[in-house]
């Protein structure tokens, strides 16, 4: 059977500019520069993200390989601890002004439509050092003035922007899960960051409004549907409550202008609900996305709690009414104790569809990371991850089923276009079409990339 997707579809791959720039040039640190600075020891092999994967100084290069690997549209970030001098007078910082100029005008040139994100998980710490970060409004106030810098110079060559990608890794990974900087336990705080998060992406798309450019803006979110353990009522309503948590909030908020009232009410109870002006709830109503970035990798499988595992918590934290259930005998996404469940796609596609009036929405990431890649390299020293070119079949399969069913899905996104540096993981799952030796930053397409220059270019593929 022959799989066909619309010949406008976006092949494409994302990235962000802390994975890959390196630190070259940069004048502030942003929270995962920090976090490397003061404890080493937490990343995979102590490698930090100072080299990255070289895309400064290899940008050229990088992207010819991109368009080799048949993409056509790639989505990358914009560093605000690069783009600003002065974090506090939003001022430029020239040498990042050309820059991110070069690289623009370079994908251009290759073909490939850059898409551009403004925060992914890079906040500059002093901002965190001097107000407190995403918990401080002064903070979202001046993310705004910094999008709206980067919307003014680079608005008429980008034409899709996103205000974030996934902020509620933020907000778990900071304030009750501890894998980001500032690994706090708070769930009254982690509350505040989610909501504050969402009002900096409307004010950073009412900035955008403004300047009347021609192009549209979104916001990239990790959907995890969960699914209950049981059918039984108590994981039915655990199951429930995390959708609104993991998934809703944000999703109500950026499409339809307004939070889920059963979460508020929830929130409320727990004594923990943000601080909100009636004003800035008028800026998130009017100010609604064009288009969503769904970043898929695995389900939730939830159940109702069965064991203490939050002891920890000393005060509210929002993931204790459910706790996770593995699947018995799944499929894992290699290395990552990630569940591979591609009709998922479908199910969230079905979703957007019918709960959010089928708004323009792609998937903005889906991946699969390997470690130890090179145990697969044949004698012509490709990779051969045929794992991966499986793993996109399967979750484009059922991608182009809910098409068919009507769902404007707009494109697929890959992670990644090329191995790259990851935040805790480092260097060790390797996501990309193109593999990248870390000591002498050769970069080679793998089996996966020819394999994918044909779909793009064919738009289908036989299963
Ligand atoms: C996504 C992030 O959630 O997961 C990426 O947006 C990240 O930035 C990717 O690299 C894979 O994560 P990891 O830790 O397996 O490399």
């Amino acid at each position: 059977m022959r799989v066909q997707f619309p010949k406008n579809f976006w092949w494409g791959a994302a990235t962000s500019g802390p994975q890959t720039e390196g630190r070259f040039q940069k004048k502030h640190a942003n929270m995962f520069d920090y976090f490397y600075e003061i404890q080493p020891e937490r990343f995979y092999k102590h490698q930090g993200p100072d080299t990255a994967s070289n895309f400064y100084n290899d940008y050229k290069k990088d992207i010819r390989l991109m368009k080799e690997a048949g993409l056509k549209t790639v989505r990358t970030s914009i560093q605000w601890s690069r783009l600003i001098d002065d974090l506090e007078l939003n001022t430029l910082n020239e040498e990042a002004v050309t820059f991110y100029n070069a690289v623009i005008d370079e994908f251009i040139a290759q073909g490939i439509t850059p898409m551009m994100n403004l925060h992914h998980f890079d906040l500059p710490v002093e901002l965190y050092h001097r107000y407190g970060g995403w918990a401080s409004k002064t903070v979202v106030d001046l993310y705004a003035g910094f999008a709206e810098q980067a919307f003014r110079l680079f608005g008429d060559r980008v034409k899709t922007w996103f205000t974030h990608n996934e902020p509620l890794v933020v907000v778990e990974g900071g304030y009750y899960k501890q894998f980001h900087y500032p690994m706090k336990i708070e769930g009254k705080t982690a509350v505040q960051v989610a909501y504050n998060l969402q009002l900096a992406s409307s004010k950073a798309i009412e900035k955008y409004r403004a300047l009347k450019l021609d192009g549209q803006i979104g916001m990239i979110l990790n959907l995890t549907p969960p699914y209950p353990a049981t059918q039984e009522a108590e994981d039915v309503q655990a199951s429930e409550i995390a959708d609104l948590w993991l998934n809703r909030m944000y999703l109500d908020a950026s499409v339809k202008g307004s939070f889920p009232v059963k979460l508020i009410k929830l929130l409320e109870k727990e004594g923990v609900l943000w601080e909100n002006s009636e004003e800035e709830l008028e800026i998130i109503k009017a100010n609604r996305v064009d288009l969503l970035g769904i970043n898929f990798y695995h389900p939730n499988r939830v159940q109702r709690p069965r064991y203490s595992a939050n002891s920890l918590a000393v005060d509210f934290v929002p993931d204790k009414f459910w706790q996770p259930y593995e699947m018995p005998a799944c499929r894992m996404n290699v290395d990552k104790g990630w569940e591979i469940y591609p009709k998922a796609l479908y199910d969230i596609a079905k979703d957007i569809q019918e709960n959010y009036g089928n708004i323009d929405w792609f998937v903005s990431e889906n991946g699969m990371g390997v470690s130890n890649e090179e145990r697969y390299v044949n004698e012509q020293g490709v990779i051969e991850d045929d794992y991966r070119i499986q793993f996109i079949k399967e979750h484009l399969y059922w991608l182009n089923r809910a098409m068919e069913e009507g769902s404007n899905c707009l494109g697929y996104h890959l992670w990644t276009p090329i191995d790259c540096w990851s935040w805790l993981n480092a260097y060790r799952n390797r996501y990309g079409l193109i593999s990248t030796n870390i000591h002498t930053q050769e970069k080679k397409l793998k089996k996966s990339a020819y394999w994918f220059k044909e779909i793009s270019q064919t738009c289908s593929f036989e299963v």
